[in-house]
């Protein structure tokens, strides 16, 4: 297997608890407690920019109501996205992508995208966040730690990554094993699997391992379940629990 780029320890939608989630503010939060990788959402506005937002509607973390896919992004940049989560962050935009990369690729930071289509929008999203993804990194003028790595629970969105931006690391999310899983991680030649925790186990570690993918999860906030998964010699644990647990923790050695 080659060698793996991203650190272990992965803060879950910025540091999305301690400030509102898959915003910048939750980044700088992140980096201040130390983490140097991330992870965030990232799905199309109606005018085809990506930005980041989780859900596919935006009533739960901004003041709006409806499905965000279909505002422009004139639109949805001008929505308070951090008011919900506090008073601190009220007045927190939704960031673009190109935003969110301008901050990783400078501070040396890695960054694992998650492709979180609207629904009916896979393909065309999976196309778009990769083709800008692709082209953001290779503009940064320092060189980036490690290319972004592209996730998602729908293999159509890796599929429309993988016509688009072939040479970014590709990831499947996995909540269950799904019939065909497997096959269908290596149709699409990911480079690692990222299951909910729960369903980590040696078994599925030796599978994957055995066909060279790594293995990560999402999303472990419990001590314990960490150090049971870092025994396993899982390469990369997303976490919102950025507070308690240190991203320079191991148990590997
Ligand atoms: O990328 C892993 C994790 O973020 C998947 O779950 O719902 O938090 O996006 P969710
Ligand atoms: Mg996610």
């Amino acid at each position: 297997m080659k060698a793996w780029p991203y650190p272990l320890w992965i803060a879950h939608r910025g540091a999305g608890k301690l400030a509102p989630e898959n915003t910048l503010a939750a980044f700088r939060v992140g980096a201040s407690h130390g983490w140097r990788a991330f992870e965030c959402d990232v799905k199309l506005a109606a005018d085809g920019v990506p930005f980041l937002l989780h859900d596919d509607t935006l009533r739960r973390t901004t003041p709006a109501r409806g499905t965000a896919g279909e505002r422009s992004w004139a639109e949805l940049s001008r929505l308070d996205a951090g008011g919900w989560h506090s008073r601190a962050f009220a007045g927190e935009p939704l960031p673009s992508l190109d935003a969110i990369a301008t901050y990783v690729l400078r501070n040396g930071f890695a960054l694992n995208i998650e492709i979180k289509p609207t629904p009916g929008q896979e393909l065309e999203t999976g196309r778009v966040v990769a083709r800008e993804a692709a082209r953001l990194w290779a503009a940064s003028r320092v060189a980036p730690v490690a290319p972004p790595l592209l996730s998602s629970f729908r293999p159509e969105a890796l599929q429309g990554a993988r016509e688009t931006a072939p040479d970014l690391p590709r990831a499947l999310l996995l909540d269950t094993l799904w019939t065909g899983w497997f096959d269908v991680a290596r149709a699409l030649d990911v480079v690692a699997c990222v299951t909910n925790h729960k369903i980590m186990d040696e078994g599925l570690i030796a599978q994957l391992r055995a066909a060279g993918l790594r293995a990560l999860v999402y999303t472990v906030n419990d001590s314990a379940e960490a150090q049971r998964l870092l025994t396993l010699g899982i390469a990369g644990i997303i976490t919102d629990a950025v507070d308690r647990f240190s991203p320079g923790d191991s148990l590997r050695d």
